[in-house]
């Protein structure tokens, strides 16, 4: 498994990073969209793609909230938006991936161009405000489960970005639709966990939900409706820890399984750059990910642990491109880690690597399970 994706890794470095990068980012993302729905159709190139990319091992399983997770990387929300990928990503060697965010109501949307990067800082600059197909198209036309894969799959749901959704009671009426919706379509059971996502900072009205009234009332509200699925709060990354404690006590009233730590970064006044660089980016409107996300999100991570560890799981999200950053999250308290920015800038040989990287630390640091690693740096 290392040779190959060792080779594959320098393939992508060489050639595959190089070519992607003088295009647009979005192009991009299309094409590796288009081509992993055609690659996840068929048996064959399944098969291939497993092969080359998947690394299994015993040691990476966990059950979580009643869910097999054969593996804790997943795909994080923003990449398989419209839910196409899914038959392709457990091949690649993901253990679970969140579709979305999608909303409601369709949406195209923020005025192009809404996707950079940063390269020398190991980031992206996103402004996609929620582009979405909409839950009715995402459900009856985009999603085909394969139950043969058995893949653990969860949709990520948001608020739909536009004028008349702006407000925290519009934005609580939308999201519950979305969810009534789901709860009546007969993919429902094929979802393992609903996510809903407070802190997307690029839409209309960001920020609204994470306000303690308004989530009560957002997560009394889901809970009217009967969802009989584990329930995910995607949270925000740069947020007051008094005000963190809160939410996340609301959440625990109303028995969130899972928080997950954390969106993008807003402010850039931190992140380490020239001032020519600096001047580059104050043209290019958007949201940060990558690497600058990485201490924000491994300190909030151990900070919820260290408070809430015995309450609510923890999924690490930013900045893992290695094994190394994925077994820091997981160290820190995360049960499970997600990415996006680390598989664009190595390449998709990167989920294989990390799994057997995490299973290298694991047997380094005499644990059984990678359970046995979460939160082991505050013990
Ligand atoms: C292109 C792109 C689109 C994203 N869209 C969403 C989204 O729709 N919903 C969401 O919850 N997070 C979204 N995110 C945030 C990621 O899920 C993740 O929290 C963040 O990028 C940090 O992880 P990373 O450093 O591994 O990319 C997006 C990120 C990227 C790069």
């Amino acid at each position: 498994m290392a040779f190959k994706s060792n080779i594959f890794s320098l393939f992508y470095k060489i050639f595959g990073k190089p070519i992607f990068f003088l295009l647009d980012p979005e192009f991009v993302h299309d094409k590796f969209t288009d081509t992993g729905r055609i690659l996840g159709k068929y048996k064959i190139t399944k098969t291939i793609i497993n092969k080359l990319f998947k690394y299994t091992n015993q040691l990476l399983k966990q059950d979580l909230f009643g869910i097999n997770f054969s593996n804790p990387v997943g795909l994080s929300a923003g990449f398989d938006y419209n839910g196409k990928l899914n038959n392709i990503l457990p091949d690649v060697g993901f253990g679970f991936e969140s579709i979305g965010t999608v909303t409601y109501s369709p949406y195209e949307g923020n005025p192009k161009p809404r996707l950079g990067r940063i390269p020398k800082q190991r980031g992206l600059i996103v402004n996609k405000g929620f582009k979405s197909d909409g839950i009715d198209k995402v459900l009856n036309e985009n999603y085909k489960h394969n139950d043969e894969d058995n893949f653990v799959v969860g949709i990520s749901i948001g608020a739909t970005n536009s004028k008349q959704c702006s407000t925290a009671p519009a934005q609580i009426d939308d999201i519950c639709r979305s969810v009534e919706y789901l709860k009546s379509h007969t993919s429902y059971t094929k979802f393992s966990y609903i996510e809903i996502n407070i802190s997307c900072p690029n839409v209309l009205g960001s920020g609204s939900l994470a306000n303690p009234e308004t989530l009560e009332s957002l997560l009394s509200k889901i809970r009217q409706i009967g969802i009989d699925k584990p329930l995910f709060v995607k949270f925000q990354l740069e947020i007051e820890w008094d005000l963190a404690q809160e939410l996340i006590e609301i959440m625990i009233k109303y028995e969130v399984d899972a928080i997950i730590v954390a969106n993008l970064l807003k402010h850039r006044e931190n992140i380490s750059m020239t001032n020519a660089e600096r001047l580059e980016l104050e043209n290019k409107k958007g949201n940060i990910s990558g690497k600058p996300t990485w201490d924000l999100s491994n300190e909030l991570i151990s900070k919820v642990y260290k408070e809430f560890g015995d309450k609510i799981k923890i999924i690490g999200v930013g900045g893992v491109f290695s094994a190394e950053d994925a077994y820091e999250k997981i160290r820190r308290g995360a049960s499970l880690v997600q990415l996006i920015t680390g598989m664009i800038y190595n390449g998709p040989q990167l989920i294989g690597q990390i799994n057997e990287g995490l299973v290298r630390l694991m047997k380094r640091d005499g644990y059984k399970n990678i359970s046995e690693a979460v939160g082991s740096m505050h013990k």
